[in-house]
């Protein structure tokens, strides 16, 4: 196992009828910045609880940060807590109102031109105003863990960042919240957070046994709960599970002390800042034909994951592997998210252009060996034609 420093400070609150909890975990003289999306905070009555629940304090709104939250909107934000002073922001929302306030915490009191956040990826942040959350959306895992992407729409830039000031102080996890979520989000979470546990665990062995376990674990979860959570009666406890198992699957734990992959994210995010597409739909185009391209290097975990996460013990190990990668397109595409890229009428015109944009960002050596090449990546792209 290799040495870490595992640190994570925000505190979970979690169950239903939760939000009234603001009252104690927001300081009683917060000047408060609330931020939420489109209209679904409001319309559903969260925004509402959550103002209930804030009492008597001073509260602003900014809404309207959109799914990929764009820099250009953010800013705005920024100058209103600068304006009015401002000194608490609260997230209400999913992965992308999380994320643009965090960004927005960080840009408050920077110095400089706050896009250098994101070309630093994070490492320039060295101050951030206190923000908690209320999350709407299971998925990202934003709500415990320190990182953010944001896009600026102007360059088509999707980057992401993360610093140690960047972790919630808490988040509220009401699993009722999610009630009103269309399928294609509840689908679209169950995906992003199964392969936020593949980045981490599906590299190669270094006998980090409870890591192991713990990521094969919520992927068993995730595919118990995922064909559950479309239903539209799913209850309580199915949601709770979801909402949890994504919270888990990327707030740290099950990546310490191993190594990490992220490359079918890197593609992916490219996939989404050029043509839009969802950020889960893009891992599931990308992660099977990446498993595919790269099965030698990840031989070992990729016959460990056969066996233990979907009890493939028939054939040989080609057989095996073969079996495990089918298996997983399978899940996605049962979810209701296509694998390849011909779905979104994308060809391989598309794959010049994604790759130009991973060399732009200097992505020219992702992956756990840090060998996933602009070629491979290209390689990647072409299997998932
Ligand atoms: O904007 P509103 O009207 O609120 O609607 C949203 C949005 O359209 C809707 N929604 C959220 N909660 C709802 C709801 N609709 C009905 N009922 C509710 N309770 O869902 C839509 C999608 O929301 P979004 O926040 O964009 O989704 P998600 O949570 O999947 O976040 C995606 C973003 O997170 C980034 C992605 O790149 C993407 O920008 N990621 C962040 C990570 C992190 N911080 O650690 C890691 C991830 O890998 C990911 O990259
Ligand atoms: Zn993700």
């Amino acid at each position: 196992m290799f040495n870490f420093d595992f640190y994570n400070p925000t505190r979970i609150v979690f169950g239903n009828e939760t939000i009234s909890r603001l009252d104690e975990l927001v300081p009683a003289a917060a000047r408060i910045l609330l931020l939420y999306g489109g209209q679904s905070a409001r319309a559903n009555g969260t925004l509402r609880e959550v103002r209930d629940a804030l009492g008597s304090r001073e509260v602003q709104e900014f809404g309207g940060i959109e799914p990929n939250p764009s820099y250009e909107t953010l800013i705005k934000a920024v100058d209103q807590v600068r304006t009015h002073r401002l000194d608490f922001l609260l997230a209400v929302g999913g992965g992308s109102v999380i994320d643009g306030t965090k960004f927005v915490a960080a840009a408050v009191g920077y110095e400089g031109d706050a896009w250098d956040i994101l070309e630093t990826r994070g490492a320039s942040i060295r101050r951030a105003l206190p923000f908690g959350t209320v999350l709407t959306l299971p998925a990202t895992g934003s709500e415990m863990n320190n990182g953010g992407v944001v896009t600026r729409r102007a360059t088509q830039d999707k980057l992401p960042f993360r610093s140690a000031y960047m972790f919630p102080q808490f988040s509220i996890l009401d699993p009722t919240k999610t009630q009103t979520l269309p399928t294609r989000q509840l689908a679209n979470g169950v995906v992003d957070a199964f392969v936020h546990v593949i980045e981490q665990y599906l590299t190669y062995p270094i006998d980090a046994r409870v890591q192991d376990r713990f990521a094969e674990g919520l992927l068993q979860t995730l595919i118990e709960i995922g064909p559950l959570v479309l239903k539209e009666s799913a209850d309580y406890n199915t949601r709770a599970n979801l909402m949890w198992t994504a919270t888990l699957a990327l707030n740290g734990l099950i990546g310490a002390g191993v190594p990490q992959d992220w490359s079918t994210h890197m593609i992916g995010h490219e996939l989404t800042a050029l043509y839009g597409i969802d950020h889960a739909r893009t891992l599931a185009i990308v992660l099977p034909a990446n498993l595919e391209i790269r099965r030698e290097a990840k031989r070992a975990k990729l016959l460990q994951y056969a066996e233990r996460v979907w009890q493939i013990s028939q054939g040989d190990e080609e057989q095996r592997i073969d079996t495990a990668i089918q298996q997983t397109r399978m899940f996605f595409e049962s979810l209701g998210l296509p694998t390849h890229l011909s779905a979104y009428k994308l060809g391989t015109d598309a794959i010049d252009a994604l790759i130009n944009q991973l060399d732009t960002h200097h992505l020219t050596a992702l992956g756990e060996h840090k060998n996933v090449s602009l070629d491979v990546s290209r390689r990647v792209l072409e299997a998932s034609l």
